[in-house]
């Protein structure tokens, strides 16, 4: 499904499940825990936004905190530590955010000794003067700072403030077992790599999370058996860019590459699907694309953020690729990985963007027609290269319409590709039972694909093959065939 138009520009990230039924079924792992009743336990809440990466941390925050013998509580208002794992992608990510904290104000004022912490990019870009401009806020902590957490809640216990947005060049959390929040028990992230090198001019994440480094693929594939071991059936690897995965060890005599990486995981088992977010089409290789090929249960489907089909804009971006590198890349995929699905990020109007520019990223649409696209209004932010370098230029109301112009392209695109899976038969991953319908069950296709179907026996963590019989703007509808 597409995000509605005005929703677009926060929309959460790729690696992120927006789809409507996908967080259907879910079961609160987390709830469970604050059943425990331990006396004077303090009780934290933790919100998350923004991308994947972000509802990840939140998994490892949760696992530092319950370490220090925290529980979880569901409820903002119960909690004695209020956390907001925030984003800084967009500019009306961060209102959200700010609006969410005069909505923790209650909290305080029922529980004055609550605490208020902010976290994640947003922590990371404002560091402490975010006291300043939220008043309500006791600790700002950085992504690469939650091992401390604890401490600074000590400490802002006795009044006074935290902070810590140091940013770290080895930090992974490696060794730190993430506490399944909202977890469906099928599906579960796994962060490979943290930080980004690249420097897309739009793009304050290499400025919130630091230099890239990747994680020890040794603890990735004993995360990714623990998980299979206990009923999860599906992985998605995250990194800002995946293709630039490599480990070494301390000296150097042993080193694991993306492709590699993704293949040992895979063998972890056939019946455990994986998925990996976002690649970046100047570092895809073949070898990852032949590791796909291989691997029946690496499934068939890959983000590729184009940001725009304009050569001249993509320089502006600093992406480091052409129109024509893209375009090489996308028939690579295809010859490489017959029918493989693939989906992307657009960015409209970013600065000196023409009328040429646009419609090159509307034809690029049309050669590619993308499975799935997350499209935003171009939104300056602080401290970027585009920032410095150059004038955010097209108004509010082109940049409107041009998103609109892309957003119903890629609706019809999706609506064509839907009515084309119409007699197919997918093998599906079943996630939960559907929104709409008790009797009904949901799960998605290699190609990440939403599919649902009626239940006829059959349980959330099965496989089953789903017929294809009609579809919404969104969903395919079918039903099970043995
Ligand atoms: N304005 C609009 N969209 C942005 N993105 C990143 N920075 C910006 C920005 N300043 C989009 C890109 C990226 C996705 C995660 O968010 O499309 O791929
Ligand atoms: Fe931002 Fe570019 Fe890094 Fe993605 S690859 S996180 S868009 S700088």
């Amino acid at each position: 499904m597409l995000p509605k138009a005005e929703n677009l520009s926060d929309s959460l990230t790729p690696w992120n499940k927006t789809m409507d039924e996908s967080r259907q079924g879910e079961v609160f792992t987390m709830a469970d825990t604050s059943r425990i009743s331990i006396p004077s336990a303090k009780k934290y809440y933790i919100e998350s936004y923004g991308c994947q990466m972000n509802f990840s941390d939140s998994e490892i925050v949760a696992s530092i905190l319950a370490e220090h013998g925290f529980i979880h509580t569901s409820e903002f208002i119960q909690a004695d530590l209020i956390l907001i794992n925030t984003c800084s992608i967009r500019e009306n990510a961060e209102q959200r955010v700010r609006q969410r904290l005069t909505e923790f104000k209650r909290a305080k004022s029922h529980n004055p000794e609550a605490l208020v912490g902010v976290l994640g990019c947003m922590a990371e870009r404002l560091k402490s003067k975010f006291l300043e401009e939220e008043k309500i806020v006791d600790l700002v902590i950085g992504p690469d700072a939650y091992r401390t957490l604890p401490q600074l809640v000590e400490q802002a216990g006795s009044g006074q403030k935290g902070v810590n947005v140091l940013l770290s060049r080895e930090e992974t959390y490696a060794d730190i077992n993430p506490v399944r929040l909202n977890s469906n028990g099928i599906t579960a992230f796994i962060s490979i790599m943290r930080g980004c090198n690249n420097m897309c001019s739009f793009c304050v994440v290499p400025f919130t999370r630091g230099r890239e480094r990747s994680r020890d693929p040794y603890s990735i594939i004993d995360e990714a058996k623990q998980l299979f071991e206990s009923g999860y059936r599906e992985i998605t690897l995250l990194g800002q860019n995946v293709d630039s995965y490599l480990w070494s060890n301390q000296n150097g005599t042993e080193s694991m590459n993306f492709a590699r990486l993704l293949e040992n995981v895979a063998l972890v088992s056939p019946e455990l699907r994986v998925r990996f977010s976002t690649s970046h089409p100047k570092d895809i290789t073949d070898e990852v694309l032949h590791v796909i090929a291989a691997h029946a249960n690496i499934c068939d489907y890959i983000h590729l953020p184009i940001q725009s089909g304009s050569s001249r804009v993509l320089e502006m971006m600093n992406r480091t690729y052409t129109r024509e590198w893209y375009l090489q890349k996308i028939e690579r995929i295809r010859e490489i990985v017959p029918g493989c699905a693939i989906s992307t990020d657009i960015i409209a109007g970013f600065c000196n963007e023409t009328e040429v520019d646009h419609q090159e990223t509307l034809s690029m649409m049309d050669y590619v027609r993308y499975e799935m696209a997350f499209m935003y209004k171009y939104s300056e932010r602080p401290g970027t290269l585009a920032a410095r370098t150059y004038e955010d230029n097209i108004s509010e109301e082109v940049k409107a319409r041009r998103l609109k112009e892309i957003v119903t392209k890629q609706m019809a695109h999706q609506a064509e590709k839907n009515k084309e899976d119409i007699g197919k038969t997918y093998e599906v991953l079943i996630e939960g039972v559907s929104r709409r319908s008790d009797t009904h069950l949901f799960g998605r296709n290699s190609q990440n694909k939403v599919l649902v179907f009626p239940a006829q026996g059959h349980k959330p963590g099965e496989y089953v093959h789903v017929l294809v019989e009609s579809t919404t703007a969104a969903t395919l509808i079918g039903k099970v065939i043995s």
